[in-house]
């Protein structure tokens, strides 16, 4: 497919207010747990991108009710007890979250089920999920033993367990919290570096019971779900992008609203405040489970700084992007202890290295992440994606501050989390695309 798109060098200021679209993360368990509740649950601010469309197909195909209005969705479910056993297999796309919290709540649900991928997910491991699920008693066969999809989940009943998390993965959390939901006992789950905690926010707003002390969480299975409302606010990764392009570009302010501020989630503000960005944060009063405020950056004197340890989870996805930015800080910036990049839709630590050597960036490989000196002045070229959105975005940002221009290939996979991306590059910029 030749969905290439070439961005003209634009060393011009950046200016205006935009409203990323929903976050992911959120979006996804909005209409799982939904799916999973008895009732009607309605959801605003939904992310109409990729992966949660894959997410909703899924439930479509396991019998359940889901109308999409907009980025309003209500869903109208008689509880996971009853969903259909599906005739079709069930297509995760190129969604990790959906792939993984799917298999967690399958293991437990009463039909047998299908689960298939694209190319990258077939690449992407999952015995790190079916592992602590068999221990719970599921029955789950794939590839290689389970490692890799096609995976096929027998529902049956499940047991507790008390899971100690070997990678911070709020995936592998979550599964083992949603399976632990439909298990005989109390689920525990520990981790030594706490990741995103939307599952555990929403089950409550759902109505579950369910306690976090010091990394351990404590799930009581049996209990039922009930439909309730979910505002989603917009995605702190989303607009991390705009975040580093409004830093980076010369006599530049970009306002961003309603942008989801969990605590859990917000390595990047750190990262940007650490730098020395000039950035402000409003934040709003919400009586939503999920912290929400505005966002205003503006053209920044950058430092280097070490990225690493417990700071690490709470960016991951972040980091294609923090890598341009370290391009334009004054110094060595070193991220650490990230090994997870590869194992992400691609590996996101060669795919940055090898696009951002590409533009003349300093910055080099490590086992666990990458060095980067900066600030280097970048040319312009052809950029692969490699199918992966948040690679895609990197490159497309760099093009703020490239002297020639930039072409990235197969953008269209940016629709996975951003599907108005590029509308939204022209509010703030004089993009123009050339062909
Ligand atoms: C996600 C968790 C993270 C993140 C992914 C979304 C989630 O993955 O990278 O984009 O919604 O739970 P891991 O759990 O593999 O760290």
């Amino acid at each position: 497919m030749n969905d290439s798109i070439k961005l003209q060098a634009n060393q011009s200021p950046l200016q205006g207010s935009l409203r990323v679209p929903g976050d992911k993360s959120i979006s996804h368990r909005s209409i799982m747990f939904g799916a999973m509740a008895k009732g009607v649950t309605t959801i605003n601010g939904f992310l109409l991108g990729d992966d949660c469309l894959s997410t909703i197909s899924c439930f479509k195909k396991l019998g359940v009710d889901i109308q999409i209005s907009g980025t309003n969705v209500t869903i109208t479910s008689n509880g996971m007890e009853n969903w259909k056993e599906p005739i079709d297999i069930l297509d995760t796309g190129n969604s990790g979250t959906t792939t993984r919290l799917m298999l967690g709540m399958l293991a437990g649900s009463k039909v047998h089920s299908v689960l298939i991928g694209d190319e990258s997910i077939a690449k992407r491991p999952m015995k790190r999920v079916i592992q602590p699920l068999r221990q719970m008693g599921a029955l789950i066969s794939g590839r290689s033993d389970g490692q890799f999809t096609p995976l096929a989940v027998q529902g049956t009943q499940l047991s507790a367990i008390d899971y100690t998390m070997p990678v911070a993965s709020a995936q592998v959390k979550s599964a083992i919290l949603l399976a632990g939901l439909r298990a005989k006992g109390v689920t525990t789950v520990r981790e030594s570096e706490v990741s995103r905690d939307h599952t555990e926010r929403m089950l409550r707003q759902f109505g579950a019971e369910i306690t976090t002390e010091k990394g351990v969480i404590k799930l009581q299975g049996g209990q039922q779900l009930t439909g309730t409302h979910v505002e989603v606010p917009g995605d702190i990764s989303s607009a991390a992008f705009f975040l580093v392009a409004g830093a980076i570009a010369t006599e530049s302010s970009i306002r961003l609203e309603h942008v989801g501020l969990n605590p859990t989630r917000t390595g990047i503000v750190d990262v940007l405040q650490q730098m020395g960005a000039n950035l402000e944060i409003e934040v709003n009063d919400s009586e939503s489970e999920e912290p929400i405020g505005t966002l205003t950056i503006k053209s920044s004197k950058l430092n280097a700084i070490e990225i690493g340890g417990e700071l690490i989870p709470r960016l991951i996805d972040e980091i294609p992007i923090i890598a341009l930015l370290a391009t334009q800080a004054h110094g060595t910036t070193v991220i650490k202890d990230a090994e997870e990049l590869k194992v992400k839709e691609t590996d996101r630590i060669a795919a940055v290295v090898h696009e951002l050597k590409k533009l003349g960036a300093d910055i080099e490989a490590t086992d666990d992440g990458m060095i980067i000196k900066g600030p280097v002045t970048l040319s312009g070229g052809k950029l692969q994606s490699y199918g992966d959105h948040r690679i895609g975005m990197m490159g497309a940002i760099a093009s703020v501050i490239s002297t020639q221009p930039i072409e990235i290939e197969h953008a269209s996979c940016i629709s996975v989390s951003y599907p108005n991306f590029f509308d939204h590059l022209r509010i703030v910029s004089s993009f123009e695309t050339l062909r």
